[in-house]
């Protein structure tokens, strides 16, 4: 895809699950190939940067198994990689480039590692100095100080301490601290400048500690790495989320109402860029967190307070605070960002020419950035992203501004964060989840709720009434669940204004009829059915949001709906109401037993295992047993407005 373009948005609310940690996932699949025993890793996050670490390691004989989901199997080498020869091509990823280069270094074999332009582009120098102090063969066949390299065997020296610099990249100690037991011996690391980015050695320090090696440090000058066996796996192993990723959904959050809560980090987690919710709350953010959650909403006052951070202990995190600017009530400073030179791009230099675009004043220095942000944000800018997946996802935030956007190259999200958009354009598109029991009024109210909002709508029983239909027209048994799913699959539906097509053919009274009602009851308590649709229903949201119709939109389809509303009516006004309306139709009716039947139905629909009838716990109740349509579609109106202020 060339370009994505965001429409105008207004809030954000709702919960994203993150994926994975970039920076634990590929230090825990490097520690977990070089320790002795077996490593389950979980949670592992599936993207550019470790599907690289990933190759790496079976090109170097280790063997990784997927077992499904985001869970990996790996066998450690107990010590230096097996294969003894071997090129490596390691894309843009740093998080592979530099721990490879000192692993492969005290591997004792010979190796060749190259990665895309950019990562030759990138320093690697101060990484090559440290390891040639203690014997390594490492050599540039590019560009001196920058990749592609050349490795051969090392004869080790540990006679000193090994002095690194820290101030262009975290990631040379990162790369050194984890590499230095492979030799078994005491090792000494000392920095000779300031080292930056002080809590990714944390994760590091923090992973070598689950793999059996402690490392002793005197503040962040001297490391000690004790004389050891090496590494040994712990079994199994969690990976949290991405703080970094978390970072724009609490932004989103932050500018456009909220909450918005992230699921996978909170306050356990080992990652520096949790830091970034303290950051939130300094520019007035309401921010909340729990030991696995991190939630931010909008400030009081609806407008974020302008800023001047020393950001150096969260650089990638500190990006996002740089698109908050633009929504600040005055200038910000983002100063100590130096390493941001260096990056997927110059992303000091990248995020001023696109800021500019969307009518910020900013001012570029050496390592910070000033930004006075526009009264109004510039509708229509083209953002370039300089394939760096947090250029894209960073701007993705200013269509909050409620103006449409265009992101350019936005798949260089897959880096970090594949699925990104579709979790960006969900918590932005907000759902109105209503359920309740039949005849409750839920479909009329919910239609009508849907126009006043200019929401899209999805009636999920059509899904199922259209499913029964099609199943009946091919002739396949109603009780066959595999093949009635294989026709939920493939449903050639299609809704245009009020009707509904099935392979182009009027069926909007069709599927109303008794016999395909009784089938859909049934072909509805059939899980794989149930599972066939899901995607197709996700689907309907976009913005500018959804009103969602059925039975398990609430607590299935969409359990993070901000708002959730259970319609029901006393079984009686229920019943008075099927009677007036076949009655209305000219059909006869009694109400005695429609009253009958409707609670038999209530009784079961709550009882079945499959998608019972059952108001969520967040759901707000409104019973309209007093009421009519225009006030129950009134009643729900009231709850949108109060849950999604600005709509
Ligand atoms: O709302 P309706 O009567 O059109 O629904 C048709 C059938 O599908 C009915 O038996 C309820 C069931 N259904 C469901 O199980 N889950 C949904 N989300 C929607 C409908």
């Amino acid at each position: 895809m060339e370009f994505l373009d965001l429409p105008p948005l207004a809030l954000a609310a709702g919960t994203v699950r993150l994926p994975g940690s970039k920076s634990i996932s590929n230090r825990c699949l490097l520690l977990a190939a070089l320790a002795s025993g077996v490593a389950e890793i979980r949670d592992l996050l599936d993207s550019d940067d470790t599907r690289v670490m990933l190759a790496a390691l079976q090109v170097l004989g280790v063997t990784v198994e997927p077992l499904g989901g985001s869970a990996w199997r790996i066998t450690g080498a107990g010590g230096v990689f097996p294969v003894k020869a071997a090129d490596l091509f390691l894309g843009n990823a740093g998080t592979a480039f530099r721990p490879m280069t000192a692993a492969l270094a005290l591997s004792g074999g010979r190796y060749r590692l190259a990665g895309v332009p950019r990562m030759h582009e990138r320093p690697i120098g101060d990484l090559v100095d440290g390891l040639r102090q203690i014997g390594a063969d490492v050599r540039y066949t590019g560009q001196e100080g920058y990749p592609p390299l050349e490795i051969g065997p090392a004869d080790i020296r540990l006679d000193g301490p090994i002095r690194v610099r820290g101030d262009v990249s975290s990631q040379f100690l990162t790369a050194l601290l984890m590499a230095l037991p492979l030799t078994g011996r005491e090792a000494v690391v000392e920095m000779t400048t300031e080292l930056i980015s002080k809590p990714y050695i944390e994760i590091t320090l923090n992973l070598m500690a689950r793999f059996g090696v402690a490392v002793d440090r005197e503040g962040w000058a001297r490391f000690r790495i004790p004389a050891s066996a090496g590494y040994r796996s712990p079994g199994t192993l969690h990976v949290e989320g991405d703080a970094s990723s978390a970072s724009y959904f609490l932004a989103a959050g932050a500018i456009a109402g909220g909450p918005v809560r992230v699921e996978g980090v909170g306050r356990a987690s080992i990652q520096g860029d949790v830091a970034f919710a303290d950051a939130l709350a300094a520019l007035g953010a309401r921010v909340e967190m729990g030991e696995n959650w991190i939630a931010a909403g909008a400030p009081e006052s609806g407008r974020l307070r302008a800023f001047d951070l020393d950001l150096n202990h969260i650089p990638d995190a500190a990006m996002t605070l740089a698109v908050c600017a633009l929504f600040a009530d005055g200038p910000c400073a983002l100063r100590n960002i130096a390493s941001w030179r260096v990056k997927e791009t110059d992303r000091i230099a990248a995020m001023a020419a696109e800021l500019r675009k969307l009518g910020a004043q900013v001012e570029e220095g050496a390592d910070f950035l000033k930004i006075a942000p526009p009264a109004a944000l510039r509708p229509g800018a083209a953002i370039a992203t300089y394939d760096d997946h947090r250029m894209a996802m960073c701007f993705s935030l200013a269509a909050l501004g409620g103006v449409p956007v265009r992101i350019l190259d936005p798949g260089c999200v897959g880096k970090t964060f594949p699925e990104y958009f579709d979790h960006f354009l969900q918590v932005t598109a907000p759902v109105v989840a209503i359920d309740g029991p039949s005849a409750s009024g839920k479909g009329t109210v919910a239609v009508r709720v849907a126009q006043a909002l200019g929401f899209h709508f999805l009636d999920s029983g059509a899904l199922y009434r259209l499913t029964t239909l099609a199943a009946l027209k091919a002739g396949v048994d109603l009780a066959d669940e595999a093949a009635v799913a294989a026709v939920a699959a493939a449903l050639p539906a299609e809704f245009p204004g009020d009707r509904i097509l099935l392979s182009g053919e009027d069926v909007t009274d069709a599927i109303r009829t008794e016999e395909v009602s009784a089938g859909a009851s049934r072909v509805a308590a059939l899980p794989a059915v149930r599972a066939a649709l899901l995607d197709r229903q996700r689907a309907y949201r976009r913005p500018p949001g959804l009103v969602a119709d059925g039975r398990d939109m609430a607590s299935v389809v969409f359990p993070e709906a901000p708002v959730k509303v259970f319609l029901t009516a006393s079984a009686e006004a229920r019943a008075e109401r099927r009677h007036k309306q076949l009655i209305g139709k000219g059909m006869p009716a009694n109400i005695h037993a429609l009253l009958q039947d409707l609670r038999e139905r209530d009784a079961r629909d709550a009882a079945r295992s499959v998608a019972p009838l059952r108001q969520c716990d967040d759901a707000e109740r409104v019973d309209t047993t007093d009421m009519g349509i225009e006030e129950a579609v009134s009643a729900v109106l009231d709850i949108v407005r109060r849950k999604l202020p600005k709509q």
